[in-house]
């Protein structure tokens, strides 16, 4: 579903929602950020404290959360006024793999990620949803996929692939860059929302590529030992209870054949108090619970732990080079997630 597809009125909506997080991240943010800054003192211990006490922070803090519920509001009335978009989640689609029988965890179910009423995983309409969703969760920068690209691009070594398996893969957009990326590799995406995939397969067929989709949990692919030489997952850490983390790296490993490498792109904390801060409230105000204890726990242990070598993160800059070479960001003054990639190799 394209924007161009929309009635004038379902674009402004749109649009309007788009304007209001703008403000937010460009705008409102900054603003709260100098306040803040002129409020510091050397006795100040709590950023917190001093956060809360700004005139700034309430305005801040209710957009975050009133903006992204009018956003699944906007989308899932456009949504809904456009049946003909949402594909029957009883449509049999020869090549992709579904399980009937998969049992979706508690931990995915109980929680609306990202606000998202029903989660990505519920029917047909809420892949779509979360489709046009996204877009406006990166502002607009990210219509054209050009981020995704841009990890495919830089944050995997340019080196001949097999076989490469995408982790929690949702709709494709981090599968079928990698396709475009290493056109000779076999691509599979694995995911646990049938919805996403059933539209991940649709995109795929759209842009004429061989693309293989499973669904599975990622932490359970069925897939055989060693059969992999690349594991990715792009913005699925944060999504998983820190207690399920281990299993997850433990099957990428499992996966990796000698010399195999992983990649995965995710958050990372930046050792700014103030920018920490907001992540983390981030976290709440838009219903992502796994987020900080992943981004507190030391997942490089977690990977030398389940036999993987070199593991470390790097920055990654999604308005410049993409991966960068230090865990280090160029600054910038609006509020943006703090993108890292964590790197790790299967010995040989
Ligand atoms: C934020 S989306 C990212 C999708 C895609 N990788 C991208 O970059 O656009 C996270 C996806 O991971 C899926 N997911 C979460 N936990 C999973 C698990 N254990 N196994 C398979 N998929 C999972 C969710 O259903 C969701 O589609």
């Amino acid at each position: 579903m394209t924007q161009g597809t929309l009635s004038l009125d379902e674009r402004a909506n749109l649009d309007f929602v788009l304007y209001l997080r703008r403000r937010w991240a460009d705008v409102l943010y900054p603003a709260l950020a100098a306040e803040v800054n002129e409020a510091v003192s050397a006795d100040v211990q709590d950023i917190a404290e001093t956060t809360y006490a700004q005139p700034s922070y309430p305005w801040f803090a209710w957009l975050e959360r009133g903006s992204q519920k009018m956003l699944w509001r906007a989308v899932s009335d456009a949504v809904e006024a456009h049946p003909e978009y949402v594909l029957p989640d009883d449509s049999i689609l020869p090549d992709l793999e579904l399980d009937p029988d998969l049992v979706l965890p508690q931990w995915y179910t109980d929680w609306d990620i990202h606000l998202q009423p029903g989660g990505v995983w519920g029917n047909g309409a809420s892949a779509r949803v979360y489709e046009m969703g996204a877009k406006l969760v990166m502002l607009g920068e990210n219509d054209d996929y050009s981020f995704h690209r841009l990890f495919a691009e830089t944050a995997v070594p340019k080196r001949s692939y097999q076989r490469m398996v995408d982790l929690g893969c949702g709709f494709g957009k981090s599968t079928w860059a990698l396709k475009q990326a290493f056109p000779d590799a076999e691509v599979i995406g694995v995911e646990f929302s049938a919805p996403c995939l059933r539209l991940a397969y649709e995109k795929v067929k759209a842009l004429g590529l061989a693309v293989h989709f499973r669904q599975a949990d990622a932490c359970v692919t069925g897939l055989e030992n060693a059969s992999c030489d690349l594991v990715s997952a792009t913005m699925l850490l944060h999504e998983i209870p820190v207690g399920v983390l281990p299993s997850l790296f433990h099957e990428a490993s499992r996966l990796l054949a000698p010399g195999g490498v992983l990649r995965i792109l995710d958050f990372h904390t930046t050792g700014q108090p103030f920018r920490d801060l907001m992540m983390v409230e981030h976290g709440v105000r838009n219903n992502e619970p796994f987020m900080s204890p992943m981004m507190d726990a030391d997942l490089p242990v977690i990977c030398r732990d389940v036999g993987l070598d070199a593991a470390r993160w790097v920055a990654f800059d999604e308005r410049g080079v993409g991966r960068l070479e230090e865990l280090d960001w160029p600054a910038r003054h609006d509020w943006h997630f703090p993108w890292a990639v964590l790197e790790a190799e299967k010995p040989a």
